[in-house]
């Protein structure tokens, strides 16, 4: 008989194919994020869970999973929304989707990057409110990518993708990771602090841990050069939306290019109200083949683990 499998949102269709024919699934229908008493009670009876960013499996969640769960494998290589210690507890695998978002997700950074440094949110909303009077010498600079410090912080794939990536745009790479990575052209600050003092963009690609959580705030904010562009791909929590928004309206940063935000979907209503905050609504892996890709990787690890083969991208 094949495991059971909960999965708890609509997949791309090639995905959810590609599950029937491997294990018994059991979904969420209505493909609403669920909160965690819905989560538990759909996986009675599973014996393991594909689940998504938008199931926060805390501690409490997973000590009432059913004794059957044994795997939980992530539609992310964010697992900040898993409590992994307590998934250990139960001996319950946890794994993620590295690699397949790479490039999607560097592309996204880029984008806010631009988007941020070109005024692309107030361009936009001049063409569709019909309050473009005319082109004019001076009208709606922004600021040139050419020759600017990024400041990297986090190294890892999606980091190195972005540095690629901002080269080829001819802007010098800084940036603060754990240890020094070898491969890339870049130069390496051993603090947070020197990075951002040498920083006029800053692009935010470290995972969401306790060291990571709030490491963006208003003392943090002080130390990049005034004028400076922040992005953020990786996660909202890194940043203090309050300093954020308050170094913003002051005039210490210039723009702001966000794609993730704490309370998602919920997020702080004050980043509406910023004329140069350009925003997305977590598109990072957001491309078709990216999704199907994340999918065959989550799937993957599960077919590996039912066959008893260890999974490749275990993070517990
Ligand atoms: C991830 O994989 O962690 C992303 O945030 C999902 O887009």
């Amino acid at each position: 008989m094949s495991a059971k499998i909960l999965i708890t949102r609509k997949l791309p269709p090639d995905v959810e194919r590609r599950a029937e024919t491997f294990f018994t699934i059991k979904r969420n229908k209505g493909d609403v994020p669920m909160d965690q008493a819905r989560l538990v009670e759909l996986a009675d009876g599973q014996d393991g869970i594909l689940a998504t960013v938008t199931d926060r499996i805390d501690a409490a969640t997973i000590e009432r999973l059913p004794a059957t769960i044994r795997i939980i494998a992530n539609f992310a290589v964010g697992t900040d929304h898993v409590d992994l210690e307590a998934a250990a507890r139960r001996n319950i695998i946890v794994t993620n989707t590295p690699d397949v978002l790479t490039d999607a997700t560097a592309d996204i950074a880029l984008l806010l990057l631009l988007g941020a440094a070109r005024g692309a949110a107030q361009g936009m909303a001049a063409i569709r409110e019909n309050k473009w009077a005319n082109w004019a010498p001076t009208g709606m600079l922004g600021i040139s990518l050419t020759g600017k410090r990024l400041g990297i912080l986090g190294m890892g794939r999606i980091g190195q993708a972005i540095a690629k990536r901002a080269q080829a745009f001819g802007m010098k790479i800084h940036y603060h990771n754990r240890r020094p990575v070898e491969t890339v052209d870049a130069t390496f600050h051993a603090t947070l602090d020197e990075l951002l003092e040498q920083s006029d963009f800053l692009s935010i690609n470290c995972a969401s841990t306790a060291q990571t959580r709030g490491m963006i705030n208003a003392r943090t904010l002080a130390l990049l050069p005034k004028g400076a562009i922040v992005v953020n791909t990786a996660r909202g929590d890194i940043i203090d939306d309050d300093a954020l928004i308050g170094a913003v309206k002051n005039g210490h940063l210039a723009a702001i290019g966000l794609d993730v935000f704490n309370n998602e979907p919920n997020i702080d209503p004050g980043y509406r109200a910023l004329p140069n905050a350009f925003l997305l609504p977590h598109l990072g892996s957001a491309t078709l083949e990216t999704r199907n890709a994340m999918g065959f990787r989550a799937l993957d690890n599960l077919e590996a683990f039912f066959v008893g083969k260890p999974p490749r991208d275990r993070v517990v």
